[in-house]
C-alpha cells in the first residue's frame, strides 16, 4: 500500500477497456492507482504489464482513494448501469470528497448521467465521458467525449488530451504511429468539452447512433455487389480497399477490406466472411439514437433502419421460413460491371451523408432539449481520429460547420450539395436495382427517402391531416391562410349509413 498519494488517477475496472485506458495513461507519464473487485485481476495485470512505475495496484477501495492526489480522480469503467452507482456509491461511502471527481467512460445512457450527476452533486463531482475506439483505441488513443461541470473538465483536461488519439493539423488524418512505450504525443487531440451533465455521453450516443447506419450502408453495398456481380470475398475486398484510397476512407471501410480477405481457418480455400451466421447482435447504444429521435421529434429514418435491420437479421429462423412461401426476384444484372461498382461506392457515399446529416440534425435538437451548446465543428473534429466512425469525410463535415456554425442541415452545405449532385444518379440507379432485384437495402432506401422528403416543398400530409380531421376532429392548417389557425370541416360522410352522431369541433382527441 502507498505511503503517501502518488497517483495522478485512479481507474475501478480492469476488463479490457480498463486495462487498455491504464495502460495509455501510464505511457502518457501519468501514475494511474488500478482497483479490480477481484483482486486477482489486478495482481495479474500489474504482474504482466506494469510499466516502469506508471501502475500503483489497489487491493481495496480505499487504498485506491488513498493512492490518489487531491482533487481525485477517479476513472470508472465497468458495464453501464446499476454497476455504475453500485461503484460511485462504493467510492461515496469509503470517504471521498465533494470536490472529487469521478468520470464514468462506459457507454452509460445520458440521462442516467444527467441524473447521476445530479444525485451525487453533495457527495463528489459526477462527470460523463464517451471513449469510442475499441480496445485498440483505448491503449494507444481513442476519442474522448466528456460532459459535466466545466472546473472537473480543466483538471481532467491535461490526462485527457494527452491520451486520446491525435490528428495531423494540416490534414486532419490521424497519426496512427504508437506502439507500447512510445505514444503519439503531437497532433491535435481528438477531445474537447462537450457541455455539462450528459452532454459527452449524448455526444457518444450519437457516434453509436452513426456507427450502426454506416456499419448497414457497408453491408448494403457488399450485399448488392456480391448478389448482382457474383463477386467473391478477396475481389470484394479489393474494391473496399480502392475505395478506402478516396472519399469513403475510414476505419470501417478499412476494416471491411480486411475482413473480407480474411481466409476462413476451418475450410481451406474458403473466406471467413462467408461462414459467419448473419444475424447481428447489438448492446443497445443504436436502439437508444432511434428511441431518443422518436422523443424528440427528428426524423433520423436510416439510423432507425439500420437498428431495424439487426433486429429482422436477428429473426433467423423465420427468415428461413418464410423464405419458401414469400416469392420475389431472382437477382440478375447483365450490365457493366465497373459502372456498377461506381454507382454502389456514390450509393453508399450519399447515402452516408444523409446520415450524418441525421445524427447532426439529433444533436441540433438535443441541444434546445436538454439546455446544451454544442459546437458541432468540434465534434466532427474531435470524431476525425480514435473512434470506430473516423473518416476523412469528418474533416468535410469540421470544414462546412466551421464555414457556417449555424448550419441548419449538412445536406446544405455547399460541399455536400455538389457530393449529392454527383451522386444521386448513380444513388437512384442502385436503388431501384436493388427493389427490383429483390435485395433489401433498407440503408440506402431511407436515406434517399430522406433527402427527397427534406427537399420536398409538399409532402403528401395535407391528405394525412384531412383523414385526422374527418375521422377524429383534430383539425387542420390551411395552406392559404397563416400558420397557427385551425380549422374544422364537420366532413359530409356519403359512405357511412346516416345515422345522427355529435363530432367535437376542436382539437380532436
Ligand atoms: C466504440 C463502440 C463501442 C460499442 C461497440 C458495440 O465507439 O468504441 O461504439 O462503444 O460498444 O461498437 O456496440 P453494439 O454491440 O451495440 O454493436
Amino acid at each position: 500500500m502507498p505511503q503517501q498519494p502518488l497517483a495522478d488517477i485512479g481507474l475501478i475496472g480492469l476488463a479490457v477497456m480498463g486495462e487498455n485506458l491504464a495502460l495509455n495513461i501510464a505511457d502518457h507519464g501519468f501514475k494511474v492507482a488500478v482497483y479490480n473487485r477481484t483482486t486477482d485481476i489486478m495482481r495479474k495485470f500489474i504482474a504482466r504489464e506494469n510499466p516502469p512505475g506508471g501502475l500503483v495496484g489497489c487491493e481495496t477501495i480505499q487504498q485506491l482513494i488513498a493512492a490518489v492526489k487531491r482533487p481525485r480522480k477517479f476513472i470508472i469503467l465497468v458495464k453501464a448501469g446499476p454497476a455504475v452507482d453500485a461503484v460511485t456509491q462504493q467510492l461515496i461511502e469509503a470517504g471521498i470528497d465533494t470536490d472529487d471527481i469521478v468520470v464514468d467512460c462506459g457507454n452509460s445512457l445520458f440521462t442516467d448521467t444527467i441524473r447521476r450527476e445530479k444525485q451525487y452533486a453533495d457527495e463528489c463531482k459526477f462527470f460523463g465521458s464517451g471513449v469510442s475506439g475499441g480496445e485498440i483505441g483505448a491503449r494507444f488513443g481513442p476519442s474522448l467525449m466528456p460532459g459535466g461541470d466545466p472546473n472537473s473538465w480543466q483538471h481532467l483536461r491535461p490526462i485527457w488530451e494527452a491520451i486520446a488519439a491525435k490528428v495531423d493539423p494540416k490534414t486532419g488524418k490521424p497519426i496512427e504511429t504508437a506502439t507500447p512505450g512510445h505514444p503519439v504525443t503531437t497532433g491535435v487531440p481528438c477531445t474537447a468539452y462537450l457541455g455539462p451533465n450528459g452532454a459527452g455521453h449524448y455526444v457518444k450516443m450519437i457516434h453509436n447512433g452513426i456507427e450502426y447506419i454506416d456499419m448497414q450502408l457497408i453491408g448494403e453495398a457488399y450485399w448488392l455487389m456480391s448478389n448482382l456481380l457474383g463477386l467473391k470475398a478477396p475481389e470484394l475486398s479489393r474494391i473496399f480497399a480502392t475505395w478506402n484510397q478516396g472519399d469513403l476512407d475510414s476505419y470501417l471501410i478499412q476494416i471491411t477490406a480486411d475482413i473480407l480477405q480474411q481466409p476462413d481457418p476451418m475450410h481451406m480455400g474458403d473466406y471467413l466472411v462467408d461462414y459467419i451466421l448473419d444475424t447481428a447482435g447489438q448492446k443497445g447504444t443504436g436502439k437508444w439514437t432511434s428511441t431518443n429521435a422518436l422523443d424528440m421529434g427528428v426524423p433520423a429514418n436510416s439510423i432507425t433502419e439500420a437498428v431495424f435491420a439487426r433486429f429482422l437479421s436477428a429473426l433467423k429462423h423465420e427468415r428461413i421460413d418464410a423464405s419458401k412461401p414469400l416469392t420475389g426476384p431472382t437477382p440478375s444484372y447483365t450490365g457493366n460491371k465497373e459502372q456498377l461498382i461506381n454507382a454502389v461506392r456514390d450509393a453508399l457515399y450519399c447515402s452516408k451523408i444523409c446520415a450524418y446529416a441525421q445524427g447532426f440534425q439529433l444533436m441540433r435538437e438535443a441541444q434546445k432539449e436538454y439546455n446544451w451548446k454544442l459546437d458541432f465543428a468540434t465534434i466532427a473534429a474531435i470524431w476525425r481520429g480514435g473512434c470506430i466512425i473516423r473518416a476523412r469525410f469528418l474533416q468535410k463535415i469540421t470544414d462546412a460547420y466551421t464555414r457556417n456554425s449555424d448550419l441548419v442541415n449538412l445536406l446544405l452545405d455547399p460541399y455536400f450539395n455538389d457530393q449529392i449532385k454527383t451522386g444521386q444518379t448513380n444513388w437512384r440507379n442502385v436503388v431501384s436495382l436493388a427493389a427490383t432485384n429483390g435485395l433489401p437495402a433498407p440503408a440506402f432506401m431511407s436515406a434517399m427517402a430522406y433527402y427527397d422528403g427534406y427537399r420536398s416543398v409538399r409532402l403528401p400530409a395535407n391528405l394525412l391531416q384531412a383523414q385526422r380531421d374527418y375521422f377524429g376532429a383534430h383539425t387542420y392548417e390551411r395552406t392559404d391562410q397563416p400558420r397557427g389557425q385551425f380549422y374544422h370541416l364537420d366532413w359530409p360522410e356519403p359512405s357511412r349509413p346516416q345515422i345522427a352522431i355529435v363530432k367535437g369541433a376542436g382539437g380532436g382527441h
